[in-house]
């Protein structure tokens, strides 16, 4: 089992591992089952190419050998400086969680922030989601004092993490 960066020719993996999550843990997710379930293929042959070598965004996943995707994280950041780094569609496979594979796609899409020259890294983490928050907190990501309620009811906090000061206290 390996994290590493998403194939072009992976869309079809892509999205079984994309509905997967949506299907699984609806109430992590801004976008639902039903609207991603509408993409054609092609957008997931987009998505898996774009995350491949995208100039602005990457995607990394869990490779389960076979052929199968057991987790995903995507990072994009702003084409002007300072590039200000995002990452969301965060998902890992019920029996691989709490054993570290999490820890590592958080590490590959912080270090394709980090050499993109982010200064800093935003997501959103829904309101009950208290395993994702707790998750995010340790790898240093601290509430930005916004909310944004989903019309569906619930809704999303968002949080940033500071990549430049962790430099300068690495210094
Ligand atoms: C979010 C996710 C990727 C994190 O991966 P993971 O392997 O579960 O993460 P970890 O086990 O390393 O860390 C979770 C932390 O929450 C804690 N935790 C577990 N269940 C919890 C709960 N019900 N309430 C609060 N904390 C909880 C764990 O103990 C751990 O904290 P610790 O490191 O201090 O012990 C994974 O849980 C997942 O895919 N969840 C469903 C989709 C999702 O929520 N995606 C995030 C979208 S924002």
């Amino acid at each position: 089992m390996e994290v590493r960066r998403i194939r072009a020719d992976e869309g079809a993996a892509l999205r079984e591992v994309r509905l997967r999550a949506l299907r699984l843990a609806p109430e992590a997710f801004h976008t639902t089952l039903d609207e991603a379930s509408l993409h054609p293929e092609a957008e997931w042959h987009d998505r898996a190419a774009r995350g491949a070598s995208g100039a602005y965004e990457a995607m990394f996943v869990v490779d389960r050998g076979g052929g199968l995707l057991g987790g995903m994280i995507y990072t994009n950041a702003l084409a002007d400086p300072p590039h200000d780094a995002f990452i969301s569609s965060m998902y890992l496979d019920e029996d691989l969680r709490g054993g570290g594979m999490a820890d590592a796609l958080m590490q590959a899409a912080e270090s394709w922030a980090r050499a993109m020259g982010s200064p800093r890294v935003e997501l959103w983490a829904s309101y009950g989601n208290q395993r994702a928050r707790r998750f995010y907190e340790r790898h240093g990501y601290v509430l930005g004092g916004v909310d944004e309620p989903w019309e569906r009811g619930g809704g999303s906090s968002l949080y940033v993490k500071d990549l430049e000061s962790e430099v300068r206290a690495a210094d």
